[in-house]
């Protein structure tokens, strides 16, 4: 294209784009970012403003752009995994599901094993409790000090059953439904949430928020204990997810949590979603939805958290230390460059 075509062009797209020069300053910090590895806040910044000026209409816009240089790889007709069988059809329902509500809830649920396994994980491993989030401490369900314990993902992603989880054929293959590339595996998270304060804790995520640490994502929650309205179930709105679905007003508001109130006029009552389920139960959701635990009544949860994307574009966490690998993960991350962009294997 001449330079004289691409100037028309760029004052065209000016005149008809509020935000076009954000966008200008964003894909010149996205090209930083392939270059360094590493997203300035300053470019972080410009994704928070671009998705609050577009209602979310950018990080799909940039999404399909992802695509061109990471396609979908092909995959057999049908898959088996944690979630069940799936065949080329289901995926593709499951997808619409996704792209309609946000969220897709699962019949299939961890083996009692498993939530055994991980339970005893989550006693015998340190966490980390606010507000310092410094000094490693034990969960003692008797006496719980905070209302949340987060497991660090470095002694997670070192975790033989997580590493299987995290490999799932059929959760990968969700993602890659869902953002249409191929998916990158971001992170892994645990936490204990407590009855320790009865009131909402910010820092336990317990008022309605969206998270926007990516351009895209896919969260698969599993709930290893028993959830009932008693204990902190996953709460979300339905379709929220959505491009323009959220109140221009409250996004006005900035990056910010939100009382349950204020988004009540603004979406149909059955569109607020409460998640209970068994041990073992799992679901997933695009957590750009509004979202929130809610506080505990009693006793205590346990969940884990897997999260795919498409870009590690945006927040900058370390990259994970993998020290003790199975075989099997070791060979899948080697054979699967892209998921395991964001995993270093210890030598
Ligand atoms: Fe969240």
């Amino acid at each position: 294209m001449s330079g004289i075509f691409k100037k028309i062009q760029k004052s065209i797209a000016y005149r008809t784009d509020k935000n076009f020069w954000l966008k200008e300053k964003f894909n010149q910090n996205y090209q930083n970012y392939l270059d360094s590895g590493a997203t300035t806040e300053e470019a972080y910044q410009e994704l928070v403003q671009l998705y609050v000026a577009t209602n979310g209409k950018f990080n799909e816009e940039y999404n399909a752009k992802l695509k061109k240089s990471n396609p979908p790889l092909p995959v057999a007709q049908s898959l088996k995994g944690v979630p069940g069988n799936f065949t080329n059809d289901d995926f593709k329902k499951v997808n619409a599901t996704l792209n309609q509500n946000g969220y897709v809830h699962f019949d299939a649920k961890l083996s009692k094993e498993l939530c055994d396994k991980l339970t005893q994980f989550a006693l015998n491993t340190p966490s980390l409790i606010p507000p310092t989030y410094k000094e490693p401490v034990i969960y003692n369900p008797e006496n719980p000090v905070a209302e949340i314990y987060k497991f660090n993902a470095q002694s997670l992603i070192n975790n033989a059953d997580i590493q299987q989880l995290i490999t799932d054929p059929v959760l990968i293959n969700f993602a890659r439904n869902y953002f249409g590339c191929e998916p990158i595996f971001d992170f892994p998270a645990m936490w204990w949430s407590t009855a320790f304060k009865k009131e909402a804790s910010s820092e336990a995520a317990q008022l309605f928020h969206f998270d926007l640490d990516r351009i895209k994502w896919l969260k698969v929650f599993f709930y290893i204990n028993e959830v009932t309205l008693d204990n902190g179930p996953h709460c979300y709105i339905e379709g929220s997810h959505k491009v323009n679905a959220k109140p221009a007003e409250i996004l006005n508001r900035g990056y910010v949590r939100v009382p349950d109130a204020d988004l009540a006029p603004y979406y149909k009552p059955d569109a607020f979603k409460t998640v209970c389920g068994e041990a073992g139960s799992m679901f997933m959701g695009d957590t750009k939805c509004w979202h929130k635990g809610t506080p505990l009544k009693k006793g205590h949860r346990l969940v884990l958290e897997i999260e795919y994307t498409s870009s590690m574009f945006g927040a900058n966490y370390p990259k994970m230390e993998v020290s003790n690998a199975s075989q099997t993960f070791k060979g899948f991350c080697a054979n699967n460059k892209t998921f395991a962009t964001n995993l270093h294997f210890k030598k």
